[in-house]
């Protein structure tokens, strides 16, 4: 591919693609910006349908489209074509943040756009599903309307649009989902549906260029913890991950019932009062000490922290601007005590995953941290203390590409369609109510074969198969 491109260098850019293409398949179709002629956006694939993989949804008889490898010369296409304009729209719902952001192959940020949901947390606790769907779908059209104008860009410029499909919460990821395909539709765009873990993941190497596979990751949020090895992109090794509560999930329940203000998120509320507490003046329990593995649990540490509260007549109700200068105090040291435990277990299950990835692929040399608690400067600061003993490289994206963002997801597509792994617009005349294929719960990677597998995310995965399995599927049939 590269020789045919170069032999026809001295044509115009969108003539000298369309002809290399047309000499690889005469069915290859080509996405070209219409805006204009020397800045070629491309995008190859197979315009046969047959060439997609479609795996029939046995319980509803719908068509579950499984993600689709373009033949390999189309990979050196997507390679060799002008990288700096291919970009890609990003979109994230899958739990309270409406995000969208436009970035280039070669990894620029065109424009970003989020609306927070941060109030249902100070009202109800938690996401409320069908509320979260409802404030997601009153936000998602000025959302992404503001990411292009944001990169001056109209919807028929950009090259390809990717979605979260999941895991997340259904009736938000429905929200998102349906906008992405409409956008898709209606300017014959590829859609890549992204696993939003593995945004999460991949968003390290849209900030760090020089982050090349294996890596060891760990993913630390609001709904998961889970340790990684990343071989590829869609390739992972899981070492670890949650037998109960999320790392995330435990920070905002601590910062309710310390009564923090939750405007601006649990786990950064309780970042900030820790700083003035006594981190070892309430000797929690480090959980799962005794047990050899990558597992990690938080249930029992909400339980011990929400005694400590009670015994200390912590009101919860009451807030902290109100509270004395002694109740003040007590607050601060239990959220120091409950943040340095809960990173203490982070600490334990890396240094221990850390032996299994080096025995997976001993040429590890970074480990990846992100998710929204990655973005706690104390979780930053330990983890590196970690990798330094070991030699490796600590590698956290900026904190506000930690927490869910646009970015991420429109990165991990830019990644997919590299390997030239995405889906077909959607059919001119597809329903407005079609079946949509969302994985609420959708495992990333395959499990390493020494851990244990009793954690929550296996049992639930709803009979889908993880995105590592799907993509050595798909990987087997073209080889
Ligand atoms: O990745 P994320 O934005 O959303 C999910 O995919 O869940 O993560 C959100 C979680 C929330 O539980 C939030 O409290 C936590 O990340 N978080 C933090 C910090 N910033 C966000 N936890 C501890 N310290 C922080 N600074
Ligand atoms: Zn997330």
């Amino acid at each position: 591919m590269a020789t045919t491109l170069r032999a026809i260098a001295g044509m115009p850019m969108i003539d000298s693609l369309a002809a290399a293409l047309r000499q690889i398949s005469p069915s290859a179709f080509l996405r070209l910006s219409p805006s204009s002629c020397t800045n070629a956006r491309i995008l190859a694939s197979p315009t046969t349908t047959s060439s997609y993989a479609h795996q029939t949804h046995a319980a509803t008889k719908k068509s579950r489209t499984v993600y689709s490898l373009a033949p390999r010369q189309f990979e050196a296409a997507a390679a060799e074509c002008d990288r700096e304009v291919v970009s890609v729209l990003g979109i994230e719902t899958s739990c309270d943040d409406t995000c969208a952001a436009v970035v280039t192959a070669d990894g620029r940020i065109l424009g970003e756009a989020q609306v927070s949901q941060a109030n249902m947390l100070v009202h109800y606790g938690g996401v409320v599903p069908m509320l979260a769907q409802e404030l997601h779908a009153q936000s998602i059209d000025q959302v992404v309307e503001e990411a292009l104008a944001n990169a001056r860009m109209l919807q028929t410029d950009l090259s390809a649009i990717a979605v979260t499909i999941g895991p997340g919460i259904s009736p938000c990821l429905r929200v998102g989902v349906t906008k992405a395909r409409s956008i898709a539709r209606v300017n014959r765009l590829p859609l890549i549906g992204v696993h939003h873990m593995e945004a999460h993941a991949l968003v390290a190497r849209l900030m760090e260029h020089k982050l090349h596979f294996p890596f060891i990751v760990l993913l630390i949020s609001g709904g998961h913890n889970l340790l990684l090895v990343a071989q590829n992109v869609g390739q992972y090794v899981q070492l670890g991950t949650t037998v109960d509560d999320a790392i995330g999930e435990a920070f905002d329940k601590t910062a309710r019932l310390l009564g923090l203000d939750l405007r601006k998120g649990g786990g950064p509320a309780l970042e900030e009062i820790a700083l003035q507490g006594n981190p070892t003046s309430f000797p929690f329990a480090v959980p799962m000490r005794n047990q050899k593995h990558c597992n990690f649990s938080y249930a029992g540490l909400k339980n011990q922290v929400r005694l400590a509260i009670e015994s200390q007549k912590i009101n919860e109700n009451a807030p902290m601007s109100l509270a004395s200068a002694e109740d003040r105090q007590m607050r601060a040291d239990i959220a120091a005590s409950f943040q340095r435990v809960a990173i203490l277990h982070l600490e334990d299950r890396c240094r221990r995953a850390i032996d299994w990835a080096r025995k997976i692929d001993p040429t590890v040399s970074c480990l990846v941290v992100s998710g929204g608690v990655a973005s706690n400067n104390v979780v930053r600061t330990k983890l590196g203390a970690v990798t330094k003993e070991h030699g490796l490289q600590l590698i956290c994206p900026p904190p506000r590409l930690c927490t869910d963002n646009g970015v991420m997801v429109a990165w991990a597509g830019i990644e997919h369609l590299r390997l030239g792994i995405f889906d077909p617009p959607p059919h001119l005349d597809e329903p407005a109510d079609a079946w949509l294929d969302l994985r609420p719960r959708w495992q990333l990677g395959e499990i390493y074969a020494e851990g244990v597998s009793k954690a929550r995310s296996l049992k639930s995965s709803g009979g889908i198969p993880s995105l590592t399995a799907q993509v050595q599927t798909l990987l087997r049939k073209t080889q």
